[in-house]
């Protein structure tokens, strides 16, 4: 079986308002909570994208009582990283010392993490590895366009992990019992960010913009049609049935979309923690986030059944069945 065997976070000490945020832009914290549930969020001041995914990193082998030695695998999930190369999977195998694991990032927007797992776990049902770090990290504050009020409130900066291990079964059928996982480039527009543009000394290309648009109600139709369905596929696909799940652990974007999909699910909103109020929107992060915070506060049971899902840009969305 495939487990999670310890999670770790970590969050910018700087935490920002929405009436800090109301000082500086024309914005009120009756629009920003009354539209997406966010109150704060935290904005990386020192720490960086490896900082905090190294500090996550290691609370979590701490917890899975694995030595960073013993990793034969390491993926991160960001699209945020603080250098282009080397990786941010490199950068957290070097400064944690996990020199048997190939290490590489996946950049899949705010599904980064599921997908991630779902990529670690195919390669331990495979046999090629056994012991393996995923990291959702982001530091999202300097993808933003600081001018356009419509993105730069929802967003904020963090990372989270997990150790996951292919394991004897146990008899309790537990780990991960299924996933399921889509994309759709061809409706990417919607949420889109820019790179540096072509410059050489036989093409000069304009410049994109170079920070995160969007158009945030196709998203929000996006996700609120998308996400109920991809969580029942991976429901049944697991062979349970909603009722089965004790907590759904969504992409933390927006209130108003994780009421959306509990209503759609028909599953009572005490089944869908959230962090985003003081969070925002962390993209691949988010989930491990959430993780940790129900795992350290003991609100997840063994052999509780929980979905995770992610949803995002690419378009890309899925959602995974883990007994823990
Ligand atoms: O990881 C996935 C990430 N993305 C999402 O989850 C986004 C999903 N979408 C949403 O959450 C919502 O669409 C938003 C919260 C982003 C926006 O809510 P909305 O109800 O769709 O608002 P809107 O974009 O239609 O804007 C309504 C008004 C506009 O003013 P006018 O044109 O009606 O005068 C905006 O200019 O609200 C204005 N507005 C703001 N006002 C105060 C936009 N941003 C702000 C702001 N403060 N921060």
């Amino acid at each position: 079986m495939i487990k999670i065997c310890g999670t770790g976070s970590a969050l910018p000490a700087h935490t920002v308002t929405n009436d800090d945020l109301s000082k500086i832009m024309d914005t009120s914290d009756e629009w920003i909570s009354s539209r997406t549930g966010i109150r704060a969020r935290h904005l990386a001041v020192e720490e960086t994208t490896t900082g905090m995914s190294v500090k996550a990193a290691e609370q979590a082998l701490e917890e899975a009582g694995v030595k960073a030695e013993e990793l034969d695998l390491i993926i991160a999930a960001t699209l945020s990283p603080d250098h282009i190369l080397p990786t941010l999977a490199c950068e957290v195998q070097a400064a944690i010392g996990a020199t048997h694991a190939v290490a590489f990032d996946l950049h899949a927007a705010c599904s980064g993490f599921l997908f991630s797992m779902n990529t670690a776990a195919a390669y331990m049902q495979s046999g090629v590895y056994k012991n393996a770090l995923i990291i959702g990290a982001e530091t999202l504050s300097k993808m933003m366009d600081w001018n356009d009020r419509g993105t730069c409130v929802l967003f904020g900066d963090g990372a989270g992990a997990a150790v996951l291990r292919e394991l004897p079964d146990d008899g309790t059928n537990g780990g991960l019992k299924a996933f399921v996982q889509y994309s759709d480039g061809a409706r990417g527009g919607v949420l889109a960010c820019g790179n540096r543009p072509v410059c050489h000394p036989f093409a000069s290309h304009e410049p994109e913009n170079q920070y995160v648009t969007m158009d945030g109600q196709a998203v929000y139709k996006f996700a609120v049609s998308t996400v109920p369905k991809v969580v029942t596929e991976a429901v049944e696909k697991a062979g349970l049935t909603l009722a089965d799940i004790d907590h759904f652990v969504l992409h933390q974007a927006n209130q108003r979309i994780i009421e959306s999909v509990a209503k759609r699910l028909k599953q009572p909103m005490e089944k869908f923690p959230m962090n985003l109020q003081d969070c925002g929107n962390i993209s691949a992060a988010s989930v491990p986030i959430l993780l940790d915070s129900l795992n350290k506060n003991d609100m997840i049971k063994a052999n509780e059944r929980i979905v995770l899902a992610g949803f995002g840009a690419g378009l890309t969305w899925g959602a995974a069945v883990i007994q823990w």
